[in-house]
């Protein structure tokens, strides 16, 4: 199998999978920079909170069977269901929208990600993953509704199935409402801060865009480590039966998401940082909070996997894509990373490109992450990675990336640090080394989400140039080489 698919591989469908939500979205924000309408507005100043130390994880799922309310129950006129969106430009109030259910409802393609596990693209999948045999629909597969519906525990799908219309409905993001419903409607409520709410109620802290992050990607990355919660795993199996890769990142999907809020920045990390962050702050924000706790999302997941016998391993989806699916050519052979042996896919070029600014200049360095991260990527791609090995490595990893992710949480990025970073990538252009599909595509999300900070002073004409040529190039590549 190995020399095979290293060998002559050609992916006729590889096209329909890779990278279009990511290409989607870009050309999405390309629109959006040309849009002066919706950029640079400045926000009024933002509340305060006490400050204290910011809490970064999840509550833990209890395991037992809960009781979830259901959509439906957010969804009175007088609660969530009103209409109209408000303008976070211009003056927002700090009253939340009040039509919060309608625009998910109508704007959120979270709301129907339950029904399109009955579409064609759907079925084509569960039958190719039945290879022949009988065909477990979409829509009863939990393999697919753990992350297409509300996550809960296996037990609790079997007897709650009456959730799974609601798709990816408000619990899936705010917790489970059993614990704080009865609270959530009193006039106290209101008076708590979202520390408390979460401490004493169950209530995810989604201010905190560490913790913000980590709901995401718990089905945007995946997510085997929750005892008490179905598997979420999108594994070269389901991306060969035809399911689109998963490329996430955290400023850019959260910029095409439909919001139903406006930023409340002095509440983003229980307002830490003095003086409080502006709203105009929030995509390098998320960017790097994002970049580092996907990153260890992803680690925690391959470490998930390898300890796991049920799981493939080493996973496919984790390695670059081209790597097998092309015919190789010189060029190819100069596409190597440091350290990357030939026949052997590059491992991680997704989650880790581009994430050396936010590693490098950190003390942790002393720790040599950098130098754990080379080892780890040379030792994946060796014939002697050892399951339990590469599982303890990933996990010490994967909880480091996310240390740096609570200190970002807690800071952002500095004028400077942007600077930097977007003299560097403007930099990378210049150098003449062949770049992958992956690297090109985050270098994109990385120029288009930090040059926005403080409007759009930063869009430079060279940002732009430099953002209108790798979008070409990146879709040029799709289109041609790979088939
Ligand atoms: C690890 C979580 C996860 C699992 C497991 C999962 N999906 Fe998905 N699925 C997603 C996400 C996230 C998207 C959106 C991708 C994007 O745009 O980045 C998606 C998109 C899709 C789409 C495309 C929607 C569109 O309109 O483009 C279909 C169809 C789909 N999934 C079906 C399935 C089926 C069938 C299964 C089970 C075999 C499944 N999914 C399992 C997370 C998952
Ligand atoms: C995909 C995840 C997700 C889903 C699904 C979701 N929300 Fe949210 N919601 C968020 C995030 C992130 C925020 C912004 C952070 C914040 O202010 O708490 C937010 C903010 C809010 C706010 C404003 C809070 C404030 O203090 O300003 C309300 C109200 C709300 N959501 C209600 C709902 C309701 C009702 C539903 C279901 C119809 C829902 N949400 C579904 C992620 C989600
Ligand atoms: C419970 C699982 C789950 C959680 C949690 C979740 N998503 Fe999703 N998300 C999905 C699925 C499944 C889809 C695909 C839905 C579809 O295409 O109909 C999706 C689609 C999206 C899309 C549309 C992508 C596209 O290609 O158009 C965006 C943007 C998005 N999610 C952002 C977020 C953000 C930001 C968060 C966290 C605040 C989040 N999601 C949390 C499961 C989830
Ligand atoms: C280590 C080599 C390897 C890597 C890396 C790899 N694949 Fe594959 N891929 C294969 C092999 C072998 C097959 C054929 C067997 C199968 O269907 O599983 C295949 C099949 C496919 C197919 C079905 C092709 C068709 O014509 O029906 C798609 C789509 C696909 N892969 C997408 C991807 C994507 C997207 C990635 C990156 C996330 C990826 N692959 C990474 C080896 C690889």
């Amino acid at each position: 199998m190995e020399s095979q698919t290293m060998g002559s591989l050609r992916a006729s469908g590889i096209a329909s999978v890779l990278g279009i939500a990511i290409l989607s979205i870009m050309a999405s924000l390309l629109g959006q920079e040309t849009d002066s309408s919706r950029r640079g507005q400045s926000l009024p100043p933002a509340l305060t909170e006490p400050s204290t130390p910011a809490r970064t994880n999840l509550p833990k799922t209890s395991g037992n069977l809960r009781t979830f309310q259901g959509t439906g129950s957010c969804s009175a006129i007088a609660c969530h269901g009103g209409v109209g969106r408000q303008n976070c430009g211009d003056q927002p109030s700090s009253e939340i929208w009040r039509s919060e259910y309608t625009v998910w409802m109508t704007d959120d393609p979270h709301s129907r990600s339950f029904s399109i596990l009955y579409d064609d693209l759907a079925t084509k999948i569960a039958t190719n993953l039945a290879q022949g045999g009988p065909v477990v629909p979409a829509y009863q597969d939990l393999r697919c509704l753990s992350c297409h519906t509300l996550p809960r525990s296996e037990p609790e799908f079997e007897v709650t199935s009456q959730l799974n219309p609601d798709g990816v409905g408000c619990e899936s993001c705010h917790g489970p409402a059993s614990d704080w419903i009865s609270q959530h409607t009193t006039s106290n409520w209101r008076t708590l801060d979202s520390r408390t709410k979460q401490r004493d109620y169950q209530f995810w802290d989604t201010k905190n865009l560490l913790q913000r992050t980590q709901i995401c990607s718990g089905c945007h990355v995946g997510n085997r480590n929750d005892s008490n919660l179905a598997d979420r795993d999108m594994n070269h199996d389901m991306i060969a039966a035809g399911h689109p890769r998963l490329a996430f990142e955290m400023a850019s999907y959260s910029d095409l998401h439909a919001n139903h809020w406006c930023e409340k920045p002095a509440r983003w990390s229980e307002n830490i940082r003095t003086p409080a962050p502006s709203a105009s702050e929030r995509s390098a924000w998320l960017w790097a909070t994002g970049r580092l706790a996907t990153a260890s999302a992803a680690l925690e997941l391959s470490a998930a996997r390898a300890e796991s016998q049920a799981a493939p391993w080493p996973e496919f989806s984790e390695t670059n894509c081209y790597s097998c699916h092309q015919e190789l050519t010189p060029e190819l052979a100069a596409l190597k990373k440091p350290g990357q042996r030939l026949g052997r896919p590059a491992w991680g070029t997704w989650y880790f490109s581009g994430i050396e600014p936010l590693v490098r200049p950190n003390p942790m360095e002393q720790g040599g992450l950098v130098e754990l991260f080379g080892n780890y990527g040379k030792l994946m791609q060796s014939p002697v990675a050892n399951r339990p090995k590469m599982a303890l490595e990933s996990r010490q990893i994967g909880q480091k990336l996310r240390d740096l992710a609570d200190q970002r949480n807690q800071t952002g990025l500095s004028p400077n640090e942007i600077k930097q970073i977007l003299d560097q990538q403007i930099h990378n252009s210049t150098d003449p080394a062949p770049k992958a599909w992956d690297e090109e595509a985050q270098r994109f999300l990385t120029l288009s989400s930090l040059a926005r900070y403080h409007g759009k002073q930063w869009m430079s004409p060279q940002v732009l140039r430099e953002l209108d040529m790798l979008k070409i190039r990146l879709q040029a590549t799709t289109a041609t080489k790979v088939r």
